[in-house]
């Protein structure tokens, strides 16, 4: 599409107001006076979504033939407890204990640090447009009702440098740390300023029961992940026991966020849409690597923002796979693949870059991380998660269900493995530990080879060994009656591992606000005329159909134009009010509709319209084949409108002014 060159400047406001009057999405239960955190979509806002999806399925699964599968969302909390979401999915939150309100507490340091630096601008003159920042913070009033005002107070230049620091690693803090933060900095309510109560970990799983009896107890899955774990032997089979492969999944997740107060960004339900790739430990090489290799991206790695910095650094995959900067090739192939359909749907590829996680930060079960963040009003927002979960999941979930989650892999030459064993004298456990034996037993044969050479060093020298389980209170002793551990050598003809995971994990609703963000625009010649410059592939809606009058004349024409859109399956909508034609155009560029169709009385005459594009607003005329023809290559098959409309006629109008 063309470019939009002459704008004016972005207004968050301007955006919200269009996206509720055209109902893109609303406040679910809007007249009951609406809950935080969730959201309805209106017909705009679904169909967008629709394809968004579309292109989805269509660049990952399809490509790369990954395997699909749609999982329950009502899940056991045995499966949660293994996965270590009950003990460790949660957030930081203080409370205030006059007002009861809540706060998150990383976001609360980051809001009071940024606003005190902020008004340490002001105090300095830095602000280059003064009213700016006095209408962001107005909005930001609007918005949250209760943010304490800007105030313009000069700081010392180290305080400065050391907020800096602390903002570009803060989401590295665990909650002990950003209490002690808390206090360092003297932060407490925003508005009121009295001090909260130190953060405490608040889990975001939303609980329920399953069945009338009450007794199974269950979430709603935070993540489809898990779902895709325990299918993985149906999986590994349905693959004709191929490795590497990869699993998708495409639904809602629910999280029961803490102070959700950033639109379709920070919501409680919300659809994910991920791909668990299953791979080899020892070979993380991706076939098709090379087709990405030179993907220029921005990376921001773990050990710049530890120092203080949030400057980038532009390479390629290719390269920040070689340095080592990205581990290996499979999660460098994804990183990438993510960019790229990130920008085919509407990203803006200077808003976007790749934060890699810190220690701190890391998710429970994650050993690397690298976020797709786009920029927005709102600040960088993680929107693609990229995790190397290596072999955590079904680790956990084959220890607990003893089912076996396993490669076997045949070897074409047989290797000698020496390994160590653990000999039970079983018949001992049962009058030993009665009802706990088998706990006991469990807990002995899911040892690790390190664990087991430690135990062994313990058993030589102490003829006994000492250890607790969670589930026992008191300590056990075994001694060498119970137990043996022997290193044996043997010849293995086949190779059994427990893959590891590459997880790109999408937040579909973050991705779709950041692209209003990144292609919403008003004219420069008419402020209050606003465009969302979708690329066609994803707008709600791909042609209007606008005859110029109400005239009868002209009412056989769209019906044809309608029956043939129709039967070439692209949406479209005919707008026959009375309003000017410029009018009409206006409107359907706040939906982001890229083409309009003028049917006038020469159409009649000749069998010829008008097509408009968005953007430029452009006009060509030529029959209503060829400019179906042109709308269609250029919408679905990734033509630019100069290729797709260089055999029709240019078109002079006045009617984008009207
Ligand atoms: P944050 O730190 O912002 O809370 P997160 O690290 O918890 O996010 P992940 O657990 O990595 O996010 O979730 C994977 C993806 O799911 C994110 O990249 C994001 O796009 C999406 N997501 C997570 N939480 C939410 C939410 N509350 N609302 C909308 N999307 C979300
Ligand atoms: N499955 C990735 C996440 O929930 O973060």
């Amino acid at each position: 599409m063309s470019g939009n060159a002459a704008q004016v400047e972005f207004s968050r406001e301007n955006l919200e107001n269009v996206l509720k009057r055209r109902f893109f999405f609303a406040p679910a239960f809007e007249i009951y006076g609406g809950v935080s955190g969730l959201y309805d979509y209106g017909p705009p806002g679904c169909s967008f979504q629709a394809n968004v999806i579309d292109i989805w399925r269509k660049h990952f699964v399809l490509e790369e033939d990954m395997l699909e599968v749609d999982t329950t969302m009502l899940t056991p909390y045995e499966v949660l407890k293994t996965s270590g979401h009950v003990d460790k999915f949660s957030d930081d939150m203080c409370r205030d204990l006059k007002t009861g309100e809540i706060f998150r507490a990383d976001h609360l340091v980051e809001e009071v640090l940024e606003s005190r630096l902020k008004g340490d601008k002001q105090a300095r003159g830095l602000v280059s447009d003064a009213d700016s920042d006095a209408k962001e913070d107005a909005d930001k009033k609007k918005r949250k009702k209760k943010v304490k005002e800007i105030k313009a107070v000069k700081l010392d230049d180290e305080v400065v440098k050391e907020y800096e620091s602390v903002l570009a690693k803060i989401d590295g803090y665990n909650g002990d740390q950003l209490g002690e933060l808390m206090v360092k900095y003297n932060i407490g309510n925003p508005v009121t300023g009295e001090p909260l109560e130190a953060p405490k970990a608040f889990n975001l799983m939303f609980e329920t029961a399953i069945g009338p009896s009450g007794q199974l107890k269950g979430y709603l899955r935070p993540e489809t992940a898990q779902g895709q774990f325990l299918n993985f032997n149906k999986l590994y089979d349905f693959n004709n026991l191929k490795m590497p492969f990869a699993s998708a999944a495409i639904g809602k997740s629910f999280r029961n966020e803490i102070s959700p107060r950033a639109g379709l960004l920070r919501v409680r339900e919300f659809l994910m849409a991920e791909i668990e790739h299953f791979v080899d430990p020892e070979d993380k090489k991706h076939e098709r690597f090379h087709e990405v290799s030179d993907v220029k991206l921005s990376f921001l790695p773990s050990t710049v923002q530890e120092s203080g910095s949030t400057t980038p650094i532009e390479t390629t995959i290719g390269e920040a796979v070689k340095s080592g900067l990205v581990d290996n090739e499979t999660l460098g192939y994804f990183i990438a693949r993510i960019y790229q359909f990130l920008v085919k749907i509407g990203v803006d590829p200077k808003r976007c870059r790749f934060r890699q996680h810190m220690a701190n930060e890391m998710a429970h079960y994650a050993t690397d991380c690298w976020d797709a963040e786009l920029q927005t009003s709102y600040g960088w927002v993680e929107c693609v998660g990229c995790a190397d979960r290596s072999a955590y999941d079904l680790t956990v979930h084959a220890n607990k269900t003893k089912e076996k989650l396993v490669v076997r892999q045949k070897l074409d030459e047989p290797i000698t493995v020496t390994k160590y064993e653990l000999d039970l004298e079983k018949k001992k456990f049962g009058p030993k530990f009665r009802k706990n034996a088998p706990l006991v037993e469990e807990w002995l044969t899911s040892r690790s080879q390190d664990e087991l050479v430690k135990l062994k060093e313990e058993l030589s020298s102490n003829g006994k060994i000492t250890f607790k389980i969670p589930e026992i209170e008191d300590q056990i002793e075994l001694d060498n009656t119970f137990i043996a551990i022997e290193q044996r050598t043997k010849v293995e003809h086949v190779r059994e591992y427990t893959p590891n995971v590459i997880e790109p994990s999408f937040g579909i609703g973050r991705i779709i606000y950041s692209i209003f963000e990144h292609t919403f625009w008003s004219r420069a010649e008419a402020t209050e005329r606003a465009v969302l410059s979708f690329p066609p592939i994803v707008a709600p809606t791909k042609v209007l159909l606008v005859p110029l009058s109400n005239s009868k004349e002209l009412q056989p024409i769209v019906k044809e134009i309608s029956r043939t859109l129709r039967k070439e399956q692209i949406p479209f909508k005919v707008d026959d009010s009375g309003a000017s034609i410029g009018k009409r155009y206006a409107r359907n560029d706040e939906l982001g509709t890229p083409f309009g169709v003028t049917i006038d009385f020469e159409s009649v005459e000749d069998g010829s319209v008008t097509l408009r594009e968005r953007d430029s607003t452009k006009q060509v005329r030529g029959e209503v084949k060829d400019i179906i023809k042109a709308i269609r290559e250029i919408t679905y098959n990734n033509i630019s409108w100069e290729e797709g409309t260089k055999d029709l006629k240019p078109f002079e109008t006045k009617v984008d002014e009207e």
